[in-house]
């Protein structure tokens, strides 16, 4: 048993975050994590793993489709599918090891095992209990289940086995046309899986900007991905080696069923609160079982809460700037999000990027509003590398300038969207942003012509 100023539950990117800084700011912490590794989902089977198995594979369709235009002849690579899971694993067991590294160093204690609340201001891990003047929650998510699905993780998948599967599927059905589906689909259509989404809504990535979500969705059938829109599944009929799922096509009720070798559930995440013991401890929760919180300080006085496991965007960067603001506010000093200015990114190939409010959103508002928007066809550098398709679009308040919303699709969009991201938390206008000097020939030019477009007229359009 030990005491400490702050224990935090949970190692993800929140969790973890959320302890380094506390250490800094002279406050006797420990993380406790019951995981074999630190770094919570996002490094272990999210952000991390996701993004490797996206780069391997495009890596593979820039050489199958894009080294011949350039004269770069010869046979493309094959895929050796156990190296490519291993290259996989080595870059998660860098950055889990990392965290540990980073543990050591800021002198924050990993407590081993899963923790649970017996009261406020004690934290029992494994038989032994230990007192804290603060605790934080931070443990996170988990796949959300779908009446009629039963998950095996072997033909039946959640995203944590799409990371692993014994073998690339010859066909695949990802249900949910969300940022899991489309970014692991878009893995597994690279890699020769014929790959087909059924989607509930009409449009995929719902709460994108429509624009976006026209064009994206465009971008994605030309790479071979099928969908099956407005599509209820009703249920999905698991065998040993393939699955059916059946589903009624909204409009008009009909029934149908499509079978795969894999298919992927990808319905959205809910919190993950098993064991804490939260109910007894009289943590208020929200009606969707989100942990409530008012400045990350939950119901009693002493516990917090950060990340997924609470409301708003389950986003890595999220949980670590919810983190750092936890961990501040305990230490006396004034925490601090912007909850209107943080960046969401899917990371296919064009990326997609969007900051702020959306055009339905400002129309619903009743906000006075201009567009600039910029194709990325008038992007010298984006043509040569056969990036043209999709746009950068700002939306700017019309009667001041200042910028309301970011949309982007094309290339590096995950990187363009902080430009946006610097100038919205400054309160600047679109007129801040074309008047500042862009190098040339880069793809931030597109995003300064955006700009330029809410105002006098781009100049390359
Ligand atoms: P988590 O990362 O879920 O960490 C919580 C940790 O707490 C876990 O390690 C868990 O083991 C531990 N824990 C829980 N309960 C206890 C307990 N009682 N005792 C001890 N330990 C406990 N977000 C992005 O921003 N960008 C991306 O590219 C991205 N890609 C993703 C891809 C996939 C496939 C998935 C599934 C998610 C992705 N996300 C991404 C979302 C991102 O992973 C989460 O938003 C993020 O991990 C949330 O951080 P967290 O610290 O709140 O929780
Ligand atoms: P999501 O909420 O992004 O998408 C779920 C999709 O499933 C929606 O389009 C929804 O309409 C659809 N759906 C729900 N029920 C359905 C049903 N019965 N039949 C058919 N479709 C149905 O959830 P997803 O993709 O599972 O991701 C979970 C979380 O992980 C997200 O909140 C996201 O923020 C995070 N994440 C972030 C990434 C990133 O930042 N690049 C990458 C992957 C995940």
């Amino acid at each position: 048993m030990a005491d400490y100023d702050v224990i935090v539950i949970g190692g993800g990117p929140g969790g973890y975050v959320c302890a380094i800084r506390c250490a800094q700011l002279g406050l006797k912490t420990a993380c406790v994590e019951g995981r074999e590794t630190l770094g919570g989902t996002c490094l272990n089977v999210g952000c991390i793993p996701s993004k490797a198995l996206l780069h391997a594979s495009h890596s593979l369709h820039e050489a199958e489709h894009n080294f011949a235009k350039m004269g770069l002849k010869g046979k493309s690579p094959s895929v050796d599918w156990k190296e490519m899971l291993a290259y996989k694993d080595d870059v998660i067991g860098q950055n889990t090891k990392g965290i540990e590294f980073l543990f050591k160093k800021n002198k924050v204690d990993w407590l081993k095992g899963w923790g649970s609340i017996p009261a406020a201001g004690q934290v029992k891990v494994g038989d032994e209990v230990h007192n804290a003047k603060h605790i934080v929650i931070a443990s996170g998510s988990e796949p959300s289940s779908l009446p009629g699905v039963e998950v095996d993780e072997k033909v039946v998948v959640t995203s944590t086995g799409a990371l692993e599967l014994p073998k690339i599927p010859r066909k695949m059905i990802v249900i949910g046309a969300g940022v899991i589906g489309l970014e692991m689909g878009s893995v597994y259509a690279r890699l020769g899986s014929e790959v087909t989404v059924v989607e509930f809504l009409d449009d995929i990535t719902p709460g994108m900007d429509k624009d976006i979500q026209k064009t994206f969705q465009r971008t994605l059938k030309k790479q071979g991905l099928n969908f099956i829109m407005g599509a209820a599944v009703q249920n999905v009929d698991a065998k040993k080696t393939k699955a059916t799922v059946n589903y009624k096509l909204r409009k008009d009720d009909s029934e149908h069923a499509i079978d795969a070798d894999v298919v992927l559930v990808a319905t959205g995440r809910r919190p993950f609160v098993d064991g804490l013991g939260l109910e007894a401890a009289g943590v208020k929760m929200t009606e969707r079982g989100q942990i409530a919180t008012d400045h990350w300080k939950t119901s009693v006085p002493g516990i917090w809460a950060i990340g997924d496991v609470t409301e708003g965007p389950m986003l890595a960067h999220k949980a670590e700037d919810e983190g750092m603001a936890a961990a501040e506010s305990i230490a006396g000093q004034a925490g601090h999000v912007n909850y209107d200015v943080i960046p969401g990114v899917i990371y296919t190939s064009p990326e997609v990027a969007s900051v702020g409010k959306t055009e339905q959103e400002l129309k619903e508002a009743g906000v006075d509003y201009k567009v600039g928007k910029f194709s990325f066809m008038g992007n010298g550098r984006a043509k040569a590398v056969f990036m043209g398709d999709g746009f950068v679009k700002i939306l700017a308040d019309k009667a001041t300038d200042r910028v309301l919303g970011v949309h982007i699709m094309g290339p590096t969009a995950g990187e363009l969207i902080h430009e946006a991201c610097v100038l919205m938390e400054y309160g600047g206008s679109a007129e801040d942003l074309a008047r500042t000097c862009h190098a040339h020939p880069t793809f931030s030019e597109a995003v300064r012509e955006a700009a330029l477009a809410c105002g006098d007229g781009a100049i390359h359009a």
